[in-house]
């Protein structure tokens, strides 16, 4: 049984649990190796020969590994009956049926029962040096104040409440509070526009939004209690805002608003500091998370309790190799899969201390990581490569000015990284001597499903690289262009696939499972498509090639490009928006409009228009770099707009503009090739 404070407990795993384990397994004659050492989780594979064979067994008997796993990391209050009863052709997706649980009780009461006066969280402010720590115990009093509150105004198990908060620890014990009283929480990241934020609470049908007066980012104040008053005009469902101060400045509250009172320093509420847990089932319903898809509007991933804590948790102790004690420092906002995974539930369910970083990498300076790392001494580091683009650029001397002898692994995620940073990451901030885990996954897998060092800490890495798969990972490999062809050799490129479930995994889309199966599970027929291509190297080794769809990573924010054609739309008569390789953000966004016919308008006015719209209706980052203005698209006869063309001469790579034979009107590209130049 793993614990916190190397405790006892009375929660161990059943006879009946090992019985079934060793049911399954083949005991080898091979050498006994200790694999428990090791995973702990594993202490029924008795038999198992090794890390490589713990990892292939969790992958052959998924079953037996994932029920050993569940029942040893996590709490239950009644044991569950059956594994999984999973089938990927229907996107049916169920794990630990028949268990129930408390998602709070297991990041939060657990911890306090052992170890009490433990930091949970550092809250590393805006304001450089104010950082405010936390304790396990204050942070579940704060959580059943705010589960209390939510209560008595009415929030019941199966509501949805949408948060849109800056990442602090009152955001912290809102998302707790919600799985404390078995509500769901749709976190939405906060520097999402009106628009964007009333799209999500509408779909969510949220009655309750939980806000801060301002937020505070690189020094600026960010009216959020404002944006929120502009989204909820348009969202009939919302009955109250619970508004707490971020800062000193007053706000204008409405009927509907109920102010979080005495909730200075995020510490006290006036409420009890008892709430009774709601005892939930495996598959209720945890959080939503919106995210971009390829066509139409922001989805609604739907993650599960136990499932999804038991995979966050899991990857965050052997992904990173974080060990019980460590500081644990991830810098995504809340409001991201990152935050949720990694800020929050994975880390708090280990009993970890985590950061919440509120900040920018450059903000007093870009020495700010850094110097973060040697004050809250952090011995994980897990960010993206678009800031560690860019701090690259301002030199090494704002790392070298500070202390990192703490840090142990460093991480990276959310996009690909190129050799250049990692090299950097790898030897300025980690001296040489820290493991860089480039870690692949998505909003939709929950947690990290590729990575350098899952399972073997001393494995070797290559840099840029996602390289191996978790635990009860099974990638594949699918040829594009033969739909459903397997490729099973090395050396060989395709559709990033996986053949078997795994407990992190989403469960469906908000309202619309037809839509999660169609994008999921219909393109190959058996399997779960993740809308990326990978390389499989000589090794087998994977690699991230980018996405198959019309997705764009913009400094590691997920955008379709359909979104940003949509808002443009009203001002223009035709739009493609596509992504171009971007040597900070990673990618851009670079935009070709048609105007209407007979408008007479300057091109840098509509341009400034139509930038501005973009950070309107959905956030500023999605706003193009570039805006192309064209007389027509490329067009197949069938009227389809040429992306792929568009990219080619975006990318400057004329060669390759590959066949023209099917456009309608090759003249067209020839235009589009010279405002490129023009532009340029
Ligand atoms: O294209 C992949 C890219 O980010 C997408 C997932 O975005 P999102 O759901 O917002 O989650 C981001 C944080 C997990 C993926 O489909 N991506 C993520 N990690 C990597 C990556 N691309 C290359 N390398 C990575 N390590």
């Amino acid at each position: 049984m793993w614990l916190p404070c190397g405790c006892t407990s009375k929660y161990v795993a059943s006879s009946f649990a090992r019985r079934i384990l060793a049911s399954h397994l083949h005991v080898s004659g091979r050498s006994r190796c200790n694999v428990a050492a090791f995973m702990p989780e594993a202490a029924g594979f008795e038999g198992v020969s090794g890390r490589a064979a713990l990892r292939e067994l969790s992958v052959s008997n998924s079953e037996s590994f994932w029920a050993a796993v569940a029942r040893h990391r996590l709490s239950w209050s009644i044991p569950f009956h059956t594994v999984q009863d999973c089938d990927l052709s229907r996107g049916k997706i169920k794990w630990f049926e028949g268990g129930k649980l408390n998602v709070s009780v297991n990041c939060l009461d657990r911890h306090v029962h052992t170890c009490p006066e433990r930091v949970a969280l550092i809250w590393e402010r805006d304001e450089r040096g104010s950082e405010m720590k936390y304790t396990y115990r204050e942070l579940l009093e704060m959580t059943c104040r705010v589960g209390n509150l939510l209560r008595r105004h009415g929030v019941k198990r199966g509501d949805c409440v949408t948060i849109y908060m800056p990442t602090c620890p009152l955001a912290v014990a809102s998302m707790l509070a919600c799985a404390r009283i078995g509500a769901a929480h749709n976190v939405v990241f906060a520097g999402f526009s009106a628009d964007a934020l009333a799209e999500r609470i509408r779909d969510a049908q949220s009655s309750t939004v939980i806000t801060v007066n301002q937020g505070v980012r690189g020094g600026k104040v960010i009216e959020l209690k404002k944006t929120v008053d502009t989204a909820v005009e348009s969202c009939p469902t919302v009955k109250q805002v619970f508004v707490a101060m971020r800062t000193d400045n007053p706000v204008t509250m409405t009927a509907r608003d109920i102010a979080m009172e005495e909730v200075r320093e995020q510490k006290m509420l006036k409420e009890d500091v008892v709430c009774e847990p709601a005892v939930m089932n495996s598959e209720d319903v945890l959080f939503l998370l919106y995210t971009s898809g390829s066509t139409g509007k922001p989805k609604g991933l739907v993650h599960t309790q136990a499932g999804y804590l038991l995979y966050a948790a899991l990857t965050h102790r052997y992904v990173f190799s974080y060990h019980d004690g460590d500081v644990f420092g991830c810098v995504a906002d809340i409001g991201w899969i990152t935050g949720h995974s990694y800020v929050v539930y994975g880390p708090l369910a280990n009993g970890a201390t985590t950061v919440l970083f509120e900040s920018t990498p450059i903000y007093p300076d870009p020495g700010r990581y850094w110097d973060m790392v040697e004050r809250l001494k952090i011995n994980q580091f897990y960010g993206a490569p678009t800031a560690i683009r860019l701090l690259l650029k301002y030199g090494d001397q704002w790392v070298n000015k500070y202390d990192r002898s703490t840090l142990k692994t460093l991480g990276s995620v959310g996009e690909p990284i190129n050799t250049e940073a990692w090299e950097w990451y790898h030897r300025v901030v980690g001296d040489g001597r820290c493991p860089v885990v480039d870690t692949w996954w998505q909003t939709e897998t929950g947690g990290i499903c590729i990575a350098p060092r899952p399972s073997d800490p001393d494995a070797e890495i290559v840099p840029g690289m996602a390289m191996r798969p978790f635990f009860g990972i099974k990638p594949v490999l699918i040829d594009t262009e033969v739909s459903g062809e397997l490729l099973t050799s090395n050396n060989t490129s395709g559709a990033l696939c996986m053949a078997q479930p795994w407990p992190g995994m989403a469960r469906t889309i908000h309202n619309n499972h037809q839509r999660f199966i169609e994008t999921y599970f219909q393109p190959y027929p058996g399997y779960f498509f993740t809308g990326d291509g990978a390389y499989r190297s000589e090794e087998g080794y994977y690699q991230i090639t980018g996405r198959l769809d019309d997705v764009i990573n913009v400094s590691g924010h997920r955008i379709g490009t359909a979104e940003i054609e949509d808002v443009v739309c009203p001002a223009v008569a035709e739009s493609a928006v596509i992504g171009y390789t971007h040597s900070i953000k990673g990618q851009g966004v670079y935009a070709f409009v048609v105007l209407k016919k007979g408008i007479d308008v300057k091109e840098a006015d509509l341009s400034r228009q139509l930038n501005g719209m973009v950070s309107e209706k959905i956030a500023k980052y999605a706003s193009p770099d570039f805006i192309q203005f064209a007389q027509r698209l490329p067009k197949t006869r069938s009227g389809k707009i040429m992306r792929r063309v568009l990219r080619k001469v975006v990318e400057s790579d004329l060669e390759g503009l590959g066949d023209l034979s099917t456009l309608d009107d090759p003249a067209a590209v020839q235009e589009i090739i010279q405002g490129h130049e023009k532009l340029l």
